[in-house]
């Protein structure tokens, strides 16, 4: 158990919580809410005192005693998110507009008035929540594109505490951001924390120059700053060592038996370059006569009210028959494997032992945190074929990096990671494996905190 830091209190907000209430069917439940960043926020409340405020995922309003009944830990403050704005805030400006836009993707929509009065709505609402719950000398700390709005909100409150925010996507270029409708506003109220955190200095760079081509000077007391995310590092590297964890492998191990298996999990996103990994790896096993060699793609359902999201799950479905046969006739014993669900962390960490290889290819990222947790779960060497355009690469120089936009340039990533030398392998992974740990999550929060700390706020 980590001993938590003497300081102030910290208000974290997101839009989601870490966990989600399933309201689609009574009786209603409590679940691990999926995605990168609730895995890895939850280990932040282990070093501070943490207050966490966001939606829950209920489709339907409940009342204060309902979260209480369903065993919400008090630490959690629900908003509950009306129908009207909540398709407009999140299936359309942030899933529709928003996330494309800043991983550089043409959005399917365009935005209308109501859906920004929308936005505006619900970030009032997360602002009386934290209001209602607000110490004077508390840190509020916002993460991610949904509640770019907030920090503004918060002000016109009158609220002088300190505020951070952190990106965990990545940051377009100024061309791309100007391409939202409401791009000034956005940039106004990030300007109006006291800190605003990227993963990358590319995202950093991309974000100071949006303010100069938005005629906005970054004010002398807002700082921005780059802090890579990580993850919690132990409980991945000590998972294999549970019992539920140990048994699971075990099954896998018997099942895939003489297998090469080349790995990959993310959650059900067109960022993800899932189409043309299909293509890759099977260009990579047709060109170098691989044989034994299962590839496990792992997807976890995500955002399925929008139909961009839905259409791709079925054209990854159709790939992999495709792709399945034309393996059949040519090659030995190689296979696509397809799972299309939401897996615990013990099947996690059960794949991530068994696996020889690790395949993460986004089109761009953030960060990615699979890669990460892979590389702390597998006990020995492995090997990692990573976008060269993902966060992550930035620290992981030492894995093989590829072009996600180019088939060929990923089958030959995949070919090399199958071939290489035991010792290049183990010098790769003691690299990757020392970095990881070393710029875990908790360095990543005491980093950002202490940051946060130091910035001199000109709202007091
Ligand atoms: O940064 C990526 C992100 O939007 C996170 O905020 C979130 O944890 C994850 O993707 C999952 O997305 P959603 O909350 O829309 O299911």
């Amino acid at each position: 158990m980590m001993r938590q830091h003497m300081m102030q209190r910290i208000l974290m907000v997101s839009n989601r919580l870490p966990v989600t209430v399933d309201t689609s069917h009574a009786p209603y439940t409590l679940n691990r809410s999926l995605g990168g960043l609730a895995t890895s926020l939850g280990a932040v409340g282990q070093v501070y005192n943490t207050v966490w405020i966001g939606w829950a995922g209920n489709q339907k309003q409940l009342t204060e005693q309902q979260f209480i009944d369903l065993g919400l830990p008090s630490n959690l403050v629900p908003v509950n998110i009306p129908k009207y704005p909540f398709h407009h805030y999140y299936d359309r400006v942030a899933n529709a507009v928003m996330w494309p836009t800043l991983h550089s993707m043409k959005p399917p929509i365009q935005t209308r008035a109501s859906d920004w009065n929308a936005v505006r709505h619900v970030a009032s609402l997360f602002a009386d929540t934290i209001i209602s719950r607000l110490e004077r000398d508390d840190i509020i700390w916002i993460h991610d594109f949904h509640q770019i709005l907030l920090t503004m909100a918060l002000r016109a409150r009158g609220v002088t505490n300190k505020v951070g925010f952190f990106l965990h996507t990545p940051f377009p270029s100024p061309a791309v951001f100007a391409t939202i409708t409401n791009h000034k506003q956005l940039l106004t109220s990030l300007t109006l924390a006291d800190l605003v955190g990227f993963q990358t200095k590319r995202d950093e760079t991309n974000f100071i120059a949006a303010l100069k081509e938005a005629n906005l000077k970054p004010s002398v007391h807002m700082q921005t700053g780059v802090f890579p995310i990580g993850i919690d590092f132990d409980l991945y590297a000590n998972a294999h060592k549970q019992l539920s964890v140990q048994t699971h492998y075990e099954m896998l191990r018997n099942k895939f038996k003489e297998q090469y298996i080349v790995l990959s999990i993310s959650r059900l996103d067109y960022t993800k370059g899932i189409l043309k990994q299909l293509e890759s790896f099977t260009k990579a096993v047709l060109e170098h006569n691989l044989h034994h060699i299962t590839y496990r793609l792992i997807v976890a359902p995500s955002r399925e009210s929008r139909i961009e999201y839905r259409r791709l799950e079925r054209k990854i479905g159709r790939l992999v028959h495709t792709y399945n046969r034309r393996l059949e006739r040519k090659a030995t014993q190689a296979y696509i494997s397809f799972e299309y669900r939401n897996h615990s962390l013990d099947e996690v960490s059960s794949w991530y032992r068994l696996a020889d290889m690790l395949l993460i290819t986004p089109s761009v990222d953030g960060m990615n945190l699979v890669v990460k947790e892979y590389i702390a779960a597998h006990p020995k060497p492995g090997t990692v074929v990573l976008s060269y355009t993902a966060g992550a690469a930035v620290q992981l120089e030492q894995a093989i990096q590829v072009d996600p936009h180019d088939t060929s340039s990923i089958a030959d990533g995949i070919w090399r990671a199958y071939s290489i030398s035991t010792l290049e392998r183990k010098d790769r992974w003691q690299h990757m494996r020392k970095n990881v740990h070393a710029e875990d999550i908790f360095a990543w929060a005491t980093s950002f905190v202490a940051a946060l700390q130091d910035a001199e706020s000109r709202h007091r």
